[in-house]
């Protein structure tokens, strides 16, 4: 794949003013091939879907100011306990010194040798799975259908699905397809993403399976099949949107008009749900990776599936019906920034290793 180099930096590592940047470059960037720029994806939205779209976008401009925030203060705190560490070592004996400070050099280099020895067994896993391991694709043809704050959320989503998928003792072969520039230089800021072990592919994945069209099973929440289990020679593919279901129903199309299978999770088969089935990426892969290791949808659903998500009783409504929740996208994705912000950065920045 044709990469452009950029800094790499995480994206939740952004400042206010690198996401305002990032979001004017995307909205500059994203012209289709002839070169005319492309309306904004709100000019092709109704009035609701619109309000809807510019309620998120306030959503964004405050989390980010949050996250600057949030940032400011880890900084402090180092600095606090940098001054904290100085101090302790400035009240003792001289030899008292030496003996902390070849204690923590010392803990430094187990932790570090932890660390080299984790990430051999998952270069040995992943390296494994690429020869036989379920394929499953991510399809990123629909970045011009997402806002730049969406598409950010969805390179989140990438991150951690790549991150949970090397710590899975059954890992799957993962690829990106339909990956265009936006999204790659995004891509290419996370630390660490050109050493990935995972097909990235600016072809679709119907180029890439070209001979396997048969194979190719596209997973859709709108789909009448329900998938019964994993078939290891199918290729599974994903819609990497980040929409809140504004474009419903746009991967069953897209599957129906390529003539390719398309089935949905077995949800339904084993709990309710408080609101729609519809999942974000990172949740199916987690459910996939789950199944490949337990061949159990019920305990794969139990575990990656908030409980928020899940039907209770006391969830009806006046009229008996279950109430839905219109922000659960926005919360998955917060959720998946948190657990991201822990798993899917550099360890070599760890706070506590200076
Ligand atoms: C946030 S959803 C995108 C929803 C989008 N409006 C659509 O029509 O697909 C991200 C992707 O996760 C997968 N997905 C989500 N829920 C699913 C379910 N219940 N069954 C199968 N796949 C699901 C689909 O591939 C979907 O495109």
């Amino acid at each position: 794949m044709g990469c452009v180099h950029g800094s790499f930096l995480p994206t939740h590592c952004l400042s206010m003013e690198e996401v305002c940047e990032l979001q004017n470059d995307q909205t500059a960037i994203r012209t289709p091939a002839n070169g005319s720029p492309s309306p904004p994806a709100s000019h092709l939205l109704s009035k609701n879907a619109q309000k809807k779209l510019l309620k998120q976008q306030r959503f964004e401009a405050k989390k980010a100011e949050k996250k600057a925030i949030a940032k400011e203060q880890k900084k402090r705190e180092k600095e606090r306990k940098r001054k904290e560490w100085e101090e302790n070592l400035s009240n003792v004996s001289e030899e008292e010194k030496m003996n902390l400070i070849a204690s923590r050099r010392e803990a430094k280099k187990e932790r570090m040798e932890k660390r080299s020895d984790e990430r051999g067994r998952k270069i040995e896993r992943l390296t494994k799975a690429k020869k036989h391991g379920q394929n499953i694709v991510i399809d990123l043809e629909f970045s011009r259908l997402m806002t730049p704050t969406e598409i950010s959320s969805l390179v989140q989503q990438i991150m951690y699905c790549y991150a949970v998928n090397g710590r899975s003792a059954s890992p799957a072969h993962l690829w990106l397809t339909g990956c265009d520039l936006d999204i790659e230089t995004l891509l290419k800021r996370i630390s660490g993403f050109d050493n990935w072990i995972i097909e990235k592919e600016t072809r679709s994945y119907i180029e890439a399976f070209l001979s396997q069209k048969e194979d190719l099973v596209y997973l859709t929440a709108d789909a009448e099949t329900v998938l019964d289990s994993l078939d290891p020679k199918k290729i599974y593919i994903i819609g990497g949107l980040v929409d809140r279901n504004r474009w419903k129903g746009i991967t069953m199309k897209k599957a129906t008009d390529q003539g390719i299978q398309a089935a949905r999770l077995p949800i339904g088969n084993y709990l309710k749900m408080s609101s729609s089935q519809v999942l974000t990426v990172n949740q199916v892969i987690e459910i996939l990776l789950k199944y490949l290791e337990t061949r159990d949808w019920k305990d794969s659903f139990f575990r990656v599936i908030p409980q928020r998500k899940r039907f209770e009783d006391d969830d009806l409504g006046e009229n008996g019906r279950v109430e839905c929740n219109e922000n659960e996208e926005r919360k998955d994705s917060l959720e998946t920034q948190k657990k991201t912000k822990w798993i899917g950065t550099d360890p070599s920045n760890d706070p506590s290793d200076d």
